[in-house]
């Protein structure tokens, strides 16, 4: 009688091991070894993810990042979403200007009509030009009467 429970629980204990083995690799931390081990796994992977030199492209982008980011800081000013995008990094955010001249002061209908020379190449700028191509007439007329406001907002600003 003895020796068959002492059988039965030695079977036990085996397929007790044998199931702890298959699960949960018991002998190497369990589920707890799994997760660290996905966790190097996954750094390692990112660190080869990350290249080795930046290519002239991804520096020209950052530097144009930069500028973009410093145009962008002059609190207050109020311009229109595509101003931002597509002239506040020659301009400035408040037509101020950097790359590309002072906006601020001028006259919409002015600037309208120098925008449309550039457009037509009646005034020869390849930046202007190639940068205006995309937009018709009714964007660039946007742009005008929102730069001809410039001069009163900035005044409004420093009431
Ligand atoms: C990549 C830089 C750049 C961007 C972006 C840019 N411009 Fe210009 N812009 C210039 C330069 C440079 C000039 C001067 C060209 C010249 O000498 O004729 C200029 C000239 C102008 C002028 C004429 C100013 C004057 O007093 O004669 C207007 C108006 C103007 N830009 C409006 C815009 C508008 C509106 C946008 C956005 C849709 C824009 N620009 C985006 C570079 C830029």
């Amino acid at each position: 009688m003895k020796n068959i429970i002492v059988g039965i629980l030695t079977l036990f204990i085996i397929a007790l091991m044998a199931l702890t083995a298959m699960r949960g690799r018991a002998y190497h931390g369990g589920e707890q070894g799994k997760v660290i081990e996905d966790i190097a796994g996954r750094a390692a992977k990112s660190s080869q993810m990350e290249p080795a030199s930046k290519d002239d492209r991804e520096i020209e982008q950052d530097k144009l990042k930069a500028l973009r980011d410093k145009a962008g800081n002059v609190g207050g000013f109020k311009v229109s979403q595509s101003y931002k995008s597509k002239c506040a990094s020659c301009h400035g955010m408040n037509g101020a200007g950097i790359i590309g001249p002072k906006l601020i002061g001028l006259e919409s209908d002015d600037v309208y009509k120098k925008l449309l020379d550039y457009k037509a190449g009646r005034k020869e700028n390849l930046v202007m030009k190639g940068l205006l191509m995309k937009l018709n007439e009714a964007d660039l007329r946007e742009f005008a009467d929102e730069i001809g406001e410039f001069e009163s907002r900035a005044k409004a600003l420093q009431q």
